[in-house]
């Protein structure tokens, strides 16, 4: 089986993005790849070092979500970054050999630094992100990582630096790793834009039935649509496009009500949120249950780390000795 490695940064509670746009997939590919699922708390460090103390909780809750999403200890290797020192010895070997100007080029480089203007993101680490990426991915020789379009950037650079390290010291070690681009559906949060963390728009795995009722009762609609006898848009509607993706047998129906004027947007987000909660029921319960257990999640992440070093150490004893350190 073909090597598979992804990552999420522990900065948040997790949210219905990240099940339909990462932990869905992760989940189905765990039969077809030898699957590595990483908690990038180093990454997260590196924009969060001011308010470095929620990183810890953020990882084990981020764990405990994967887990009831569908993440099996038993198929996928699950650890957390900052307990593999290995991966820091590869970054720091990378770092010798990347221009500079690869990573000041980097579209997300500068993207971050013009967006995420309330912290100070012009240190040493954070411009050599990609690279600390690079070696979370080759340290386990990985082919493939499913990631966002966003992440396609840092993969360029993980061949490039594959490129740059195999004619350096003529031999070649690391694969060309490919992004896994699955068709993930496009999710907006409940006031339409892109759901997110620092817009707190988003729907929790966490929340409760009630919690999620509110924020499904609080969602944007049809702005064209005054009065409940009013035709409907569905196809510009947030609630239609949530509907599509988490109940696409009942979309035809909503279709002709809305636009025949005949269901109303309250009624209809609360069918949305009563189908919501159905789903995410089994979910929660699971979450439930580990969070009451939290010392089996902590194992889970033990075995992870083992197995895990096991490969680490094996790739950097090869790297160092094709380099021509001791
Ligand atoms: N940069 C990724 C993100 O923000 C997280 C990440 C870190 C990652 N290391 C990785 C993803 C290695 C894939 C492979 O989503």
């Amino acid at each position: 089986m073909k090597r598979l490695l992804s990552g999420m940064r522990p900065t948040g509670p997790l949210h219905l993005g990240h099940l339909v746009g990462a932990l869905k997939n992760w989940a189905a590919l765990q039969g077809q790849y030898q699957c590595f699922f990483m908690v990038a708390d180093w990454h997260a460090h590196m924009s969060e070092y001011e308010n470095a103390q929620s990183i810890r909780q953020y990882t084990i809750d981020n764990v405990i979500d994967w887990l009831s999403c569908g993440l099996n200890p038993e198929k996928s290797t699950i650890f957390v970054q900052s307990q593999i020192p290995e991966h820091t010895e590869l970054h720091l070997l990378f770092s010798n050999i990347t221009p500079l100007g690869w990573l000041e080029r980097c579209p997300t480089y500068k993207e971050q630094l013009r967006e995420l203007k309330t912290r100070n993101l012009h240190t040493y680490g954070f411009l050599g992100y990609p690279v600390l990426q690079a070696a979370d991915i080759l340290i386990y020789k990985a082919q493939a990582v499913p990631v966002g379009q966003d992440q396609l950037a840092h993969l360029e650079l993980t061949r490039e630096i594959v490129r740059r390290f195999h004619h350096l010291y003529k031999k070649e070690v690391f694969p060309e790793p490919q992004g896994l681009l699955t068709e993930t559906p496009k999710l907006l949060g409940i006031d339409q834009r892109k759901m997110s963390k620092s817009y707190d728009n988003f729907i929790a795995l966490s929340d409760s039935a009630d919690e999620l009722l509110k924020k499904t009762a609080k969602m944007f609609t049809d702005p064209q649509r005054i009065k409940k006898t009013d035709p409907g848009h569905p196809q510009k509607c947030n609630i239609y496009s949530y509907f599509s993706i988490f109940s696409p047998g009942q979309i035809e129906e909503l279709e002709q009500e809305c636009s025949r004027g005949k269901l109303g947007c309250t009624e209809c987000k609360k069918r949305l949120g009563e189908k919501l909660n159905q789903l995410l029921e089994p979910i929660r319960q699971k979450r439930k249950e580990l969070s009451k257990h939290k010392s089996t999640v902590e194992d889970i992440l033990e075995q992870g780390r083992e197995k895990a070093s096991a490969v680490c150490r094996q790739t950097l004893t090869e790297v160092k000795k094709i380099i021509g350190l001791y």
